[in-house]
């Protein structure tokens, strides 16, 4: 692991955050998880903008701007000089007192981590993964809107536990309304009737740029796609479902609440986008 932390690239054991930064104390700040294919950063100027987004959203300044952030990542990047990776970025409020008062907190924090990862076994990959139905809810945007890709990941770090807890591998997440979210970490597709559907934002689904890379890829199939309320109805109805994140890129879904999906693994739309997104992948990064 290489770890881009005040000023400079260090050894992950070596990279130190002090205890009085908000990111820690609050979850107050703002993070990325970006892919390295063929030693190109997937999306890395999409993945900018929904940073900067998001930052700005919590009156977060990043230090440096796009531009900064930008250099970081591609020398964390080099640094770890690997051909396949995932980055981690990171923005605090920076240090400030106990109290809750993001005010007194004048620099705000920057981290860069670049290490391997494997969300999933292959063999999941493979087989699809078994999904169950949360006992908690998405909160709705006035509470804490999932546009904003912040660290406050209480709901989806308990809803991963109570799915893992009940031997399930992914939480799926519905909102206040009933309808479905997302997962705890990853969008959600459903085939149905040769239509591909994913829950809109304002159902509580962060805007995901592998889910949007999945609907231009379907554009470019001919594949009727949109984004469209679903219920949970729309899976155990479904011909096939899929995730889709930075981490897991495309995982089928085997089962909802112990009810197979649709063929009960990958499906033909799943096969066909997937090839897709592994031949072009390497292609649509920042080369480092
Ligand atoms: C809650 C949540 N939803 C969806 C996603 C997928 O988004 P992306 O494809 O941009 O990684 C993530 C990924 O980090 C996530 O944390």
């Amino acid at each position: 692991m290489k770890v881009w932390i005040d000023g400079r690239v260090v050894d992950g054991s070596e990279a130190r955050v002090p205890v009085a930064d908000h990111g820690l104390l609050y979850g107050d700040g703002v993070f990325e998880g970006i892919r390295i294919y063929g030693r190109s950063v997937f999306r890395l100027e999409d993945h900018l903008q929904r940073f900067a987004a998001s930052a700005k959203s919590i009156a977060l300044e990043l230090p440096g701007g796009i531009e900064a952030v930008r250099e970081i990542v591609l020398e964390t990047a080099r640094a770890f000089d690997a051909d396949e990776a995932y980055v981690r970025l990171i923005a605090t409020r920076g240090e400030g007192g106990l109290d809750i008062d993001p005010t007194p907190c004048s620099k705000p924090r920057l981290i860069c981590i670049v290490d391997r990862i494997a969300i999933y076994p292959e063999q999941k990959r493979l087989a699809g993964v078994d999904l169950l139905t949360s006992s908690w809810r998405r909160p709705p945007a006035d509470v804490l809107d999932p546009r904003v890709k912040s660290l406050n990941y209480l709901n989806n770090v308990m809803a991963t536990f109570e799915a893992r807890q009940r031997g399930g591998d992914e939480a799926l997440l519905l909102n206040a309304a009933g309808t479905i979210a997302e997962t705890a970490v990853t969008n959600i597709f459903a085939v149905r009737d040769g239509d591909l559907l994913t829950p809109p934002s304002t159902d509580g689904a962060l805007e995901g740029i592998t889910r949007a890379t999945v609907l231009e890829i379907a554009a470019s199939l001919g594949i009727p796609a949109r984004a469209q309320s679903l219920g949970r109805f729309d899976l155990f109805a479904a011909d096939e479902a899929f995730l889709t994140g930075s981490g897991a890129a495309l995982v089928p879904v085997r089962s909802l609440d112990g009810r197979p999906i649709g063929a009960a693994g990958p499906g033909p739309v799943y096969e066909q986008i997937r090839s897709v997104f592994i031949e072009t992948a390497a292609g649509r990064g920042t080369p480092f």
